[in-house]
């Protein structure tokens, strides 16, 4: 193993953008389809094998919805988020910030409760099982009306408590950020945590009124973000963290090749980016995997993958205390490699 693959195994790392029901491997989709005799137009793990080409985003959304409707139960969510933990506990993941999609089972008549007891169980048993901490993250799809969204935040409203912060996913071209200002402006009186996608397919404009419109706290993806050199500006004086998911966005076409992945360049910029899977099952790769081939793809230098790993705790939405248990953590383990 080469000597900076060994580095990436060993460093703790923080998930920061990683879509639950994106976890969902082909092995388990076979299992919950069966088990709950869901209909689904694959035979074989070869045939589900072969649906996961895209060339854009909407193509992976039919998939991954599409996919969702095998999850039916409490145990499914349960058992889904714990398959997840337990791989990523093997990259030596410490800390995870996950989303889930209550709307892509709400609409197929799964209550709100079911997918967030389930969740919930496997991320509270997390850090005895697997020594793992969580966030919580509720997305909202942007591709609905905000009425829809007002209405799933009112379900949550029994949750908060466990609920961190919210998000805002899927199609990104016609859905613009400011389309939600209403229900983040709602989130944030209540306390919560504000991410969103912006800038993975969508224009500079977009990353700006999420921005401005919505008030995040941080960027996910933000690709586009370095179309704009006064954007640029703008995200490194505020301190943003972006949630770059390489193999996502070489898998969505984002970039036609890993050697033109902006990481390299974002980090030069001066930008906070970290490295996550996004949907790892769809995308090819978790964690160690989406850092080893970025950083063989664009050169990524041994103080370049320290100071990602070290942006994924600083990006966290944990206290600074706990953060900075964590970052000496990395150093101790970094100086002995
Ligand atoms: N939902 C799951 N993965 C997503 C992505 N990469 N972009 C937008 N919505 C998503
Ligand atoms: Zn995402």
């Amino acid at each position: 193993m080469s000597n900076l693959n060994a580095l990436i195994e060993a460093l703790p790392k923080a998930e920061l953008h990683l879509h639950l029901e994106g976890s969902l491997e082909p092995e388990q989709l076979m299992e919950f389809a069966a088990r709950n005799g869901v209909d689904i137009p694959f035979k074989t793990l070869e045939e589900v094998r072969a649906a996961y080409e895209f060339s854009n985003l909407q193509d992976f959304l039919d998939i991954y919805y599409q996919g969702m409707s095998v999850l039916q139960t409490e145990a499914d969510f349960h058992d889904l988020t714990d398959a997840y933990l337990q791989r990523v506990a093997a990259d030596n993941v410490r800390h995870v910030e996950v989303f889930f999609d209550p709307q892509g089972h709400t609409d197929r008549g799964i209550p709100f409760d079911v997918p967030i007891k389930g969740i919930l169980r496997a991320l509270d048993a997390a850090e005895a099982k697997y020594g793992i901490t969580y966030r919580l993250i509720m997305c909202f799809l942007r591709h609905l009306s905000e009425e829809d969204a007002f209405e799933t935040w009112e379900q949550a409203q029994p949750w908060l408590s466990k609920i961190h912060g919210i998000g805002l996913d899927s199609s990104e071209n016609g859905h613009p950020p400011s389309k939600f200002t209403r229900i983040y402006e709602a989130a944030r009186k209540a306390g919560l945590k504000l991410v969103a996608h912006a800038g993975e397919e969508g224009p500079p404009s977009y990353v700006y009124e999420a921005l401005d419109d919505l008030k995040i706290d941080r960027i996910d993806h933000g690709n586009r973000s370095l179309e704009d050199d006064a954007l640029v500006a703008r995200i490194k004086e505020a301190g943003l963290t972006l949630t770059v998911c390489p193999l996502s966005n070489l898998s969505l076409c984002v970039v036609d090749d890993l050697k033109d992945h902006p990481m390299k360049r974002m980090l030069e910029l001066g930008l906070k980016a970290t490295i996550n899977s996004d949907d790892p099952a769809y995308f090819g790769g978790y964690m160690n995997e989406n850092y080893r081939q970025t950083a063989e793809a664009v050169g990524l230098t041994r103080e370049e993958i320290i100071t990602i790993a070290k942006n994924g705790f600083t990006g966290s939405f944990l206290s600074p205390e706990e953060q900075a248990r964590h970052l000496a953590e990395i150093d101790r383990i970094a100086s002995a490699h």
